[in-house]
């Protein structure tokens, strides 16, 4: 069993394509002082991704990195990686970012890149996770914080927090209810970040009594 982290602040990035709510619930938590943590950097692969601009009326540096201009996916990343650690960045959170990261990104931060997935994983993993239970019939769907490995939403699993689907729900009513978790845990898996209560096995992840 190894421990991902001794306690202390933590210095986050934030990798995302879009609205960026889940970033605000991060900005959110540390503003209100439920975890010890400062986010130094913000990246989008889209240009006019609203992340971008609420992260500016933050005062927190943004900077808008795109594929497109690049030769390759791996020096496209390693601008990534680049930018992440120049801002001291120790933890970079994946918030909407709706690209895959690849291994030279993943082994720069081991055990230290997070996503945010609006599924029980394993369960729907991939695009359109509510789409999936509403096709599957489940009952109760949910959000799932993990590390990211080379897979698609398959890291070891972090966080989990369950909602009931019901008979009227469609794709956004559902999604609406699993974001309003999504916004309460992804910080707290930060937290245990924070307060070195992660220890990795395997594929499990084991979470230490608070001290
Ligand atoms: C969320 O549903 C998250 O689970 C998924 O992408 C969406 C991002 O929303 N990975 P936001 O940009 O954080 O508002």
């Amino acid at each position: 069993m190894m421990r991902v982290r001794t306690p202390g602040q933590l210095n986050v990035g934030i990798l995302a394509s879009g609205r960026g709510s889940n970033f605000e619930a991060i900005a959110d938590a540390i503003e209100r002082g439920d975890i010890s943590a400062e986010i130094k950097l913000i990246i989008s692969d889209k240009e006019n991704a609203l992340v971008l601009k609420k992260g500016e009326e933050r005062k927190i540096p943004v900077l808008c990195v795109k594929p497109e201009d690049f030769a390759d996916a791996d020096t496209y990343e390693r601008t990534l990686i680049e930018a992440f650690r120049s801002a001291e960045v120790e933890l970079v959170a994946l918030a909407g970012y709706m690209r895959l990261v690849g291994d030279e990104f993943i082994n720069s931060f081991p055990y230290r890149i997070v996503n945010i997935h609006p599924a029980l994983l394993p369960s729907f993993r991939g695009l359109h996770a509510q789409r999936q239970a509403l096709e599957a019939g489940v009952r109760f769907s949910g959000c799932t914080v993990h590390m990211v490995d080379q897979g698609m939403d398959t890291g070891p699993i972090i966080l989990q927090a369950v909602v009931p689907v019901d008979k009227d729900d469609d794709e956004e009513s559902l999604a609406n209810r699993i974001l309003a978790e999504e916004h309460k845990i992804y910080w707290r898996a930060l937290r245990l970040y924070c307060e070195g209560r992660l220890y990795v096995e395997g594929k499990r992840v084991l979470i230490s009594e608070k001290v």
